[in-house]
């Protein structure tokens, strides 16, 4: 046994000297034996032949250009590593350089042999670096290899050798169901940037959607249920579509998150999704429902297609040059006839697939179901030249008389009770996107899905109990699914779905159901061949250096006190108006409002009434943390104590004065209140998925702990009580509006008692009647 044991752990390190161990792995062939530390590095150097090179092969319209992902890339260096790297314009490699240029890209071969421009070669002397990418795209994920093999090697020495690398599968990334759930702009940025750090290069947002809408509900309530379409027009001819003006993406927010997330190798596909999933189209058109099911648009009705896409006239517009000169014809001009969707939103989208949805339909009307996808089809292809995409829903028919779905759509599979995707459509033409439920997230509960993406799968989820792959779409019978190699395969998504609403999770615990599985599906999704147990030894070590996000909203500190507010600074407080942070990372807080206000710092006390607050450099602070207080409140006057920039925590709101959490508009309220003139001992415990509020009374050591749950609204009539809720900690305002009251003894810390890890609240389902 002894003898076996020590072959092995010298044959271990001899396998891995073939690749780097990253996510994903990156084929790794090394040369000398030496090394080349990225501390010497000088410069980068861009190819001059190709700094305006873009990649035209990927879904986006906007690729970036060498020069510009090479700019993106010297800024990462410097948030990731601390390294101050400027970017030249050069025509060869200098020494201590990274040398950036374009190769051939027949060279780099997908998993069905065809050349990728996704690809790349990394060679590493002892002089420097040279990325050769097979397009700038390919040349970007280079960049990424570097930046990883620099966090994982202290000293950043990288092994002298080559790696020629490229993605077996060309849809590589995750989906959101931005519908039912409201997430800013910045989040969904801050997700890109988590991506494409692991070569992930697509962000599937659903746009519109409802939760599952109850028959039995009346027609008024139908028209109001919780429905959204995300994106906001000022366009006349869509003008009541949208009705959440405060939770919406308009045209600046789209094209800046469209743009930001190019700039990392990541283009947003979008959906809006038709005719099913369609009721904030009939609550917008109550007369283009199905009157069997008013979530679903009857496609009969002559006004459902112009509704969905625009008829148009073209007419020629005369653009003139000069004053002297009438030049030929510049533009054409679309007159709209009747109000629309796509072609009022299409203009906004920058990828070449747009997605159509299109799933969950009558199956008594899927002649009309075809007939309208391919209308869809021919209207954005011929109007706008896009391809689009829809949800795998009703297998092609075989029979002379009906008519199919042209194969020139693209299906996501997601399950095979409504398709199976090798026989249904692979073998019949059609390019399949794997999105199989077996990767489904739902957020916060579901009678049959997850509610974290599951990492166990992804390494031991295939029929043989190996890893998983985008060819996979079926788990347990291989029969289903096809070759490695097949061309037909486009790659594979998970899904987050929002089911249970916008007020089932606050916006980070999105984040947090894919944080720890999506990467390592980010390996099989390019073909990487990571083990489980490597990627749990380098993903924290990663994570910690992903640029372009703080998804886990750290605070930077010395120990682990981030901030401490003793308000002992008297009288500098009462002249300057600072409160000083005694943690030793000076994150000094200042007063607004003050002693005219009646409100101030005395005797290591604040007091805050209407009109004043105290501000600190902070946002938020992300799990786990103990933020820990005492207050007195002067009234039961309901009030902000905290807030932050994703959460508040309140003593109140409007004419209840219990404690609450409140988040993107939503409350999450406790049975307690705070007693009035007495002090009382709080900690706020952001720990795991939960968030407690412990309440000692001064002085005593009889500690009540509740927690912040959600209520799910099923169907209109069931709910599901005592789902764990997390939040950010809100630390960067004390008081600011009605809140009366003294505080003192503020302190944020990074980490919580593993005693309330085990407190958390059962769930109930329970069942009321709809009105
Ligand atoms: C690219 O490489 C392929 C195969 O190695 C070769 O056939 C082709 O001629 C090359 N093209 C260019 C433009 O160098
Ligand atoms: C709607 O009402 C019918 C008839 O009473 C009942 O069978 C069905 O379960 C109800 N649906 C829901 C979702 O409550
Ligand atoms: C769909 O619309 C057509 C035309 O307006 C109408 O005849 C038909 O009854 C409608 N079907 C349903 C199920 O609502
Ligand atoms: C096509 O013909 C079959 C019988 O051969 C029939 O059952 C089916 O309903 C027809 N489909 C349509 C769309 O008419
Ligand atoms: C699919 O698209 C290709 C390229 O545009 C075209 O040549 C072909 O005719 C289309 N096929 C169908 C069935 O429309
Ligand atoms: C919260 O965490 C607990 C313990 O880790 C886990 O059992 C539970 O499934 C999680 N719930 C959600 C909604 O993520
Ligand atoms: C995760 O996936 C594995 C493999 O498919 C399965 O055995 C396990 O039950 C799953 N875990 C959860 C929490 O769903
Ligand atoms: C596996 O899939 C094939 C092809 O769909 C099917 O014929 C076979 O019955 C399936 N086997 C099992 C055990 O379900
Ligand atoms: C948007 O405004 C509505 C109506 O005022 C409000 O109910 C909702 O909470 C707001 N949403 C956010 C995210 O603030
Ligand atoms: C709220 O707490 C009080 C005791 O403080 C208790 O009597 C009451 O039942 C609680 N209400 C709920 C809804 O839990
Ligand atoms: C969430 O919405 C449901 C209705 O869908 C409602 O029953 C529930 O009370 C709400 N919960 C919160 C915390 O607002
Ligand atoms: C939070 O605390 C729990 C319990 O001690 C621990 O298992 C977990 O790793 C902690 N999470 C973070 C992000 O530190």
């Amino acid at each position: 046994m002894r003898l076996i044991s020590s072959i092995l752990l010298v044959l271990l390190p001899l396998h891995c000297g073939a690749r780097w161990t990253q996510i994903p792995t990156v084929p790794f062939e090394s040369t000398t034996g030496g090394s080349f530390s990225l501390k010497q590095l000088k410069s980068i150097v861009v190819d001059s032949n190709y700094q305006d090179a873009v990649n035209t092969d990927g879904e986006t319209l906007i690729p970036p250009t060498l020069l510009q992902f090479s700019k993106t890339f010297s800024g990462d260096l410097s948030s990731s590593l601390g390294l101050d790297i400027p970017v030249v314009v050069g025509n060869s490699a200098s020494k201590d350089s990274i040398f950036m240029t374009i190769g051939n890209s027949s060279h780099y071969l997908d998993a069905a042999g065809r050349p990728t421009s996704e690809g790349y070669l990394l060679g590493i002397t002892s002089q420097g670096i040279t990325v050769t990418g097979a397009s700038s795209l390919g040349a970007w994920w280079a960049t990424r290899s570097i930046l990883q093999q620099a966090v994982l090697n202290d000293g950043m020495n990288l092994d002298q050798g080559s790696a020629t690398d490229a993605p077996g599968w060309g849809i590589r990334g995750t989906f959101l169901d931005v519908g039912r759930h409201y997430y800013p702009p910045e989040f969904i940025i801050e997700m890109c940037s988590y991506l494409s750090f692991f070569k992930q290069n697509t962000f599937h947002l659903h746009l519109s959607d409802a939760s599952n809408l109850n028959p039995n509900i009346s027609y008024e309530r139908k028209l109001e249920f919780y429905s959204a379409f995300r994106l906001n027009s000022p366009d006349s001819v869509v003008s009541g579509l949208n009705k959440r003006p405060n939770e919406s993406y308009y045209e600046p927010d789209f094209e800046n998150m469209q743009q930001s997330c190019a700039s990392r190798g990541v283009t947003i596909i979008p959906e809006i999704e038709a005719p099913g999933h369609a009721l904030p189209i009939t609550q917008w058109k109550p007369e283009l429902a199905l009157s069997t099911d008013f979530s679903l648009l009857n496609i009969s009705n002559p006004e459902t297609i112009p509704t969905m896409q625009r008829q148009a006239i073209l007419f020629p517009t005369i653009a003139y040059n000069d004053m002297h000169s009438c030049s030929i014809l510049e533009e054409v001009m679309l007159t709209p006839l009747s109000s629309s969707i796509w072609s009022t939103f299409i203009p906004w989208f920058h990828s070449k697939t747009v997605h159509l949805g299109a799933d969950e339909y009558s199956s008594a009307e899927i002649e009309e179901y075809n007939r309208y996808v391919n209308n869809m089809h021919d209207y954005i292809g011929e109007t706008f030249g896009k391809k689009v995409r829809i949800w795998g829903t009703f297998p092609p028919s075989h029979l002379a008389n009906e008519t199919n779905v042209n194969t020139n759509v693209s299906f996501q599979h997601w399950e095979f009770f409504e398709d199976n995707p090798y026989f249904d459509f692979i073998k019949n033409g059609y390019s399949v996107l794997n999105s199989d439920d077996s990767f489904y997230v739902v957020a916060k509960y579901s009678g049959s899905y997850p509610q974290v993406l599951n990492l166990t799968r992804v390494f031991y989820g295939a029929p043989d109990g190996g890893p998983m792959a985008p060819y996979i779409f079926d788990r347990s019978n291989a029969t289903n699914n096809p070759p490695r190699d097949s061309p037909y395969v486009l790659g594979q998504l998970p899904a987050l779905w929002n089911d249970f609403g916008p007020n089932s999770t606050s916006v980070i615990e999105a984040y947090y159901a894919l944080r720890n599985a999506l990467p390592a599906l980010g390996d099989k999704q390019w073909g990487g061949d990571l083990l489980m147990e490597e990627y749990n030894s380098v993903f924290e070590k990663l994570h910690a250096a992903i640029p372009g996000q703080n998804l886990d909203r750290r605070v930077a500190s010395k120990t682990s006190t981030i901030l401490s507010y003793d308000f002992s600074n008297t009288l500098f407080s009462a002249i300057f108006q600072k409160v000083y942070d005694k943690s030793g990372n000076g994150y000094d807080a200042s007063l607004k409002g003050g002693i005219l206000s009646g409100c101030g710092v005395f005797n290591s006390v604040l007091t805050l009434r209407s009109g004043c607050s105290l501000t600190t450099p902070l946002t938020s602070k992300g799990r786990n943390y103990t933020l820990s207080f005492s207050v007195k409140p002067a009234s039961s006057t309901p009030g902000t104590l905290f807030s932050g920039s994703a959460s508040s925590l309140l003593a109140g709101n409007g004419s209840i004065n219990n404690v609450m959490m409140v988040t993107n508009g939503h409350s999450y309220i406790l049975n307690y209140t705070l007693p009035v003139n007495t002090w009382t001992d709080v900690r706020l415990v952001g720990i795991n998925n939960a968030t407690y509020f412990s309440v000692t009374p001064e002085g005593s050591n009889d500690e009540s702990v509740y927690e912040f749950t959600a209520t799910l609204g099923i169907l209109d009539n069931s709910f599901v009580w005592g789902n764990v809720m997390a939040f950010e900690a809100p630390i960067s305002t004390l008081g600011g509006d009605t809140f009366t009251g003294q505080i003192k003894n503020v302190q944020m810390v990074d980490g919580a008692d593993a005693k309330y890890a085990a407190m958390v609240a059962p769930l109930v389902i329970g069942v009321a009647p709809y009105t």
